[in-house]
């Protein structure tokens, strides 16, 4: 069965307190704590990589979903699972030729594979990861581009969603950007099950309100 997962982004947290930040994502009710891993290249944004998830993980047994919006992420397989990353999830759009190998050694270093797709690249691309026999388990639609917190969620991605969980019944498919109390119905009735949430987390009275807004909108 696909069980609702609620993962605060932290880029929209205070980097500067990030212990405390996460530990209150946590206590208001999160599931895990999604983490943006960005190089600068691969969207035109630079944030956090290995040392900080390692400084992260002494302070949290918290499921850490690291999303890699990098264009080398194989270089960051070893670093990552050393650091204490749970989840590995890398972007199709550069990993067309070495998903295999990628895939294999995230699985090796003990972290659970994703793979994550911007919103012009076809659905189709993913259907090859979910059902080899060295299969990720998690596929992430991009539902604004990648890069940046606060943007508009874009409707249309909806039909990759859709189309997913259509095809696999069981799959956790993950949404991330501009999801909030607003835009969860439709990420939910389209069959997301893992839901990202960082401005309207982060931008609320009352986090922990917004956290069970988004579960509750989350069918299982
Ligand atoms: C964007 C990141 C998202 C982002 C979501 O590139 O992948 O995780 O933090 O932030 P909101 O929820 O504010 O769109
Ligand atoms: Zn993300």
């Amino acid at each position: 069965a696909v069980v609702a997962k609620i993962a605060p982004s932290m880029l929209s947290s205070d980097f500067a307190n990030l212990a405390s930040e996460a530990e209150r994502m946590l206590r208001f009710g999160a599931d895990w704590l999604h983490m943006d891993i960005m190089d600068g290249h691969f969207v035109p944004n630079l944030t956090i990589g290995a040392p900080v998830i390692e400084s992260l993980r002494k302070h949290t047994k918290a499921y850490l979903d690291c999303h890699l919006m990098v264009t080398n992420p194989l270089d960051y397989v070893e670093p990552l699972a050393k650091a204490g990353a749970s989840g590995f999830t890398f972007h199709v759009e550069v990993a067309k030729d070495y998903w295999q190998d990628l895939v294999h050694q995230i699985k090796v270093k003990g972290m659970r594979p994703g793979v994550a797709l911007k919103p012009g690249t076809p659905v189709e691309e993913v259907y090859p990861l979910v059902e080899g026999e060295n299969p990720v388990e998690m596929v992430l639609v991009m539902t604004v581009e990648p890069g940046f917190g606060g943007q508009k969620f874009m409707p249309e991605t909806m039909d990759k969603v859709r189309a997913l969980r259509k095809k696999y019944p069981s799959l956790d498919i993950e949404v991330d950007g501009g999801l909030g109390p607003s835009t969860i119905d439709m990420a939910a009735s389209a069959g997301a099950n893992c839901i990202v949430a960082g401005s309207s987390v982060f931008g609320a009275k009352e986090p922990a309100n917004v956290i069970s807004i988004l579960r509750k909108s989350v069918r299982d």
